[in-house]
């Protein structure tokens, strides 16, 4: 099963309202519920388009879910933070995980200026926990 992360367009409104609409997906997520194809495509317009680094999860060139690195700025310039989330058809098969690794593989460069990626899972989402420790990262305990 090979996946690939590309950009989203607006004609991948239908697949993306597939998974941000999944019930499981969102009630893990911080990810808000879209009701109509209207505010999915706003969505995708003004935030996920313009995003300096916001991927479709792809199969065979369909998007399945998302993964976003936000780089820092200002004094956190040398930090980026990674999330992700996949329609829950997929689940548990690898992908997330490869999604991240193709990440590491290649964000660095993209930002030069990035030395530390970050992905902050939310305790009871062992499965958001999981993934970061198979790409390879590694626990640190919150701070503040
Ligand atoms: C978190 C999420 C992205 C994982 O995607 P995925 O493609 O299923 O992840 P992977 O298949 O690469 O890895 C999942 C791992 O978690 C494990 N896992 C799944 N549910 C688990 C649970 N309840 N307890 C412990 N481990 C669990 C799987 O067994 C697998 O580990 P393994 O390979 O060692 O068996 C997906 O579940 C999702 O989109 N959830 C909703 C959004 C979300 O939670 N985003 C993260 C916000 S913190």
């Amino acid at each position: 099963m090979e996946i690939k992360l590309r950009p989203y367009q607006l004609s991948d409104v239908d697949d993306f309202m597939e998974w941000v609409c999944d019930d499981q997906v969102i009630r893990t997520s911080r990810l808000r519920y879209y009701t109509s194809r209207e505010e999915a495509l706003d969505y995708l317009r003004e935030v996920a388009i313009p995003h300096p680094w916001y991927r479709a999860i792809c199969l065979e060139d369909r998007p399945i879910g998302f993964i976003c690195v936000k780089p820092g700025s200002d004094y956190e310039i040398c930090r980026g933070q990674i999330s992700y989330a996949l329609g829950s058809k997929y689940w548990n098969k690898g992908i997330t995980t490869e999604a991240v690794k193709l990440v590491i593989s290649s964000v660095f460069e993209e930002f030069p200026n990035m030395e530390r990626l970050e992905g902050f899972a939310n305790v009871e989402i062992k499965a958001s926990q999981r993934v970061l420790e198979k790409a390879g990262f590694q626990k640190e305990e919150p701070y503040g």
